[in-house]
């Protein structure tokens, strides 16, 4: 049996890949490598396209939230604020900037951060809260934002799993003081390899996004000159520059096609009433098709049900932020959680959903959840 795959980087489709082909040929020829002309214009075409003032283009997605978190002058040894089941991302790059993850419980409803979760939180010496805009789907924003202008947080919003996602008509990213993203290859905007942005907005601090440049290049303000201390190497290439330009124009129609996979399955889980797709109701890019079991001998049911029709399945994630940072590993968690955080944690199951997968693929992983859910 050939196995449905979960991630599909390298089935572009024939005009993708050509053009994707020509980039790498045209850099591979031209007399620059990193950070050339190739990466400015990405830079300008991709916060044109998310409406943003100016983006910095990077290494990947967790410097860019590092570079986030410096270029806004948080204080070493601060803390942020960050999402437990955000598979710990932002955490590590909390630390790498010196300073303390906090993670924040979800709302046992929208399974995302609330005002009341991010507020028992809250410490004295917290600086900002990240908000991870995860699988695709959009955290409503709205009272979090009003509350954190309140007590005074930077709101970071990371993007890494939401290329192109809209809320009323706005893209998310535009929201908070900075946004990030990865352009990891199994992204909805995907590079040929390690590849990150910092964006910058109307509502960005003055200074920042010239922060983040100095930042990223060892802290150099120009060629060997230093300009800001704690910078780093962390430059973007100027493949991966090239072939996301040559990509970002085909971003809208693979998020259609995402979503029309997506919809099928929540179509087909709501027939049956045995599980439901994560973030359902609201806005959506479906990065991950989550199936949201009713326990953990559910999740586990249903995970041995597609393995035996052949169709790969992941959790995101398995472990809690709360977790990783132990001196030990952390045990597995045999489905006894507490927090809202862990129930989701233990009931999550991420199914194939990508825009490279065929008609016959998709239909035998909805025929294999229809089958499961009337059970
Ligand atoms: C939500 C989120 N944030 C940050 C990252 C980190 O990005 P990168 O792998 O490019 O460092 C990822 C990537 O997997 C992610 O999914």
């Amino acid at each position: 049996m050939i196995p449905v795959p979960l991630a599909t980087p390298t089935r572009m489709d024939g005009d993708e890949k050509s053009v994707v082909n020509e980039a790498i040929g045209r850099v591979l020829e031209s007399s620059r490598w990193i950070l050339g002309n190739e990466v400015t214009a990405f830079e300008k075409e991709f916060a044109r396209y998310v409406d943003a003032e100016e983006s910095v283009g990077v290494g990947n997605g967790t410097d860019a939230l590092t570079l986030a978190f410096l270029a806004l002058e948080i204080p070493a040894g601060s803390d942020v604020l960050v999402c437990e089941t955000d598979g710990g991302y932002s955490a590590v790059a909390a630390r790498a900037a010196g300073l303390n993850a906090i993670p924040i419980d979800v709302d046992a409803e929208t399974l995302n951060p609330s005002v009341e979760t991010a507020r028992r939180a809250l410490s004295s010496d917290a600086r900002a809260i990240v908000v991870t805009h995860l699988h695709g789907n959009a955290v409503d924003l709205a009272a979090l934002d009003a509350w954190r202008k309140q007590v005074g947080l930077f709101l970071i919003e990371d993007c890494s799993q939401a290329h192109g996602l809209r809320v009323n008509g706005q893209h998310v990213g535009t929201t908070g003081d900075v946004a990030t993203f990865s352009f990891y290859p199994t992204k909805n905007l995907g590079a040929a390899g390690d590849a990150g942005a910092i964006v910058f907005s109307t509502t960005s601090p003055v200074g920042a996004a010239s922060r983040a440049r100095e930042l990223r290049e060892y802290g150099w303000r120009e060629r060997y000159r230093p300009g800001l201390l704690g910078g780093r190497n962390t430059r973007m290439d100027e493949i991966h520059a090239a072939v996301l330009r040559v990509r970002l124009p085909f971003l809208e129609a693979r998020n259609v096609a995402r979503r029309l996979v997506w919809d099928r399955y929540a179509t087909t889980l709501n027939v049956g009433g045995r599980a439901t797709l994560f973030g359902a109701n609201g806005a959506s890019v479906a990065h991950h098709a989550v199936v949201m079991t009713e326990s953990f001998a559910d999740r586990q049911n249903l995970a041995q049900h597609l393995t035996s029709r052949g169709i790969e399945t992941g959790i995101h994630y398995p472990w809690l932020v709360s977790e990783m940072f132990g001196d030990t590993a952390p045990e597995i968690d045999q489905g006894q959680g507490q927090t809202a955080s862990s129930l989701k944690r233990n009931r999550a199951l991420t199914i194939p959903c990508t825009p490279e997968l065929t008609e016959e693929e998709v239909s035998r992983v909805d025929c294999a959840l229809s089958d499961w859910s009337k059970r």
